[in-house]
């Protein structure tokens, strides 16, 4: 299954996917873009040897449709089947998002619905839950509002600060994330046929060979 990455920061999620899946069980990330030319994110692809390219909204003159266009079409070229937004901090357009059918997911640092959008962290203490978490869930054309593949979760009661509780939280990230991917490369997540929330992950998403 061949992986494009969209990461607009450190890129340590797309780290774990080169230290974790590249490469094995059938999976090659094949492409890492991103809307910010001096992302970390980019040097660690080049580092992997794995392709990088900038698609900067001011370089389209601010035309996202445009920038989206030639970013899908630039990761068609590399035969991306999965697209994962790994701390991508753009919205992609609905068009971006027909040229993958339910192949394109995102990584959120919290328990969706829950604080969807920018500072989720911050958000989340601001409100003083106790339980914090990660989702993996499909991208639709809102702000994190895609059906969920996956979900984990960390009791801290006494976070007050983001440094309790990103570290907690990107230790989950890099097991989830390549879990979600693995799990795409053996078919086994697929929106279910009867409820277009409900994500099959497992054994029970798994089609019959015809
Ligand atoms: C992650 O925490 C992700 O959940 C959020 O942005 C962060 C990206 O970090 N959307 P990195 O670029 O993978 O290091």
């Amino acid at each position: 299954m061949k992986v494009a990455v969209l990461a607009s920061g450190t890129g340590t999620n797309l780290q774990a996917l080169l230290d974790q899946v590249h490469r094995r069980e059938g999976i090659e990330i094949v492409a890492v873009a991103s809307d910010k030319p001096e992302a970390q994110a980019l040097e660690r692809a080049a580092a992997a040897g794995v392709p990088t390219a900038v698609f900067e909204r001011a370089a389209f003159a601010g035309d996202r449709l445009a920038r989206d266009r030639a970013m899908a079409d630039w990761l068609r070229e590399r035969g991306t089947q999965l697209v994962v937004m790994a701390g991508y901090m753009q919205i992609v357009s609905e068009e971006f998002l027909d040229r993958f059918p339910d192949a394109v997911i995102n990584l959120h640092p919290s328990l969706l619905p829950a604080f969807p959008g920018a500072d989720a962290i911050g958000q989340a203490i601001a409100y003083g839950v106790k339980v914090f978490g990660v989702t993996v869930h499909f991208a639709d054309a809102g702000v994190d509002s895609g059906p969920v593949i996956m979900q984990r979760s960390i009791e801290l009661p006494d976070a007050r600060e983001l440094d309790d509780v990103r570290p907690q939280l990107n230790s989950i990230e890099y097991q989830i994330l390549p879990e979600v991917v693995r799990l795409f490369a053996r078919g086994a997540v697929r929106i279910s046929p009867t409820h277009p929330r409900r994500v099959l992950v497992g054994p029970s998403a798994v089609l019959p060979e015809s």
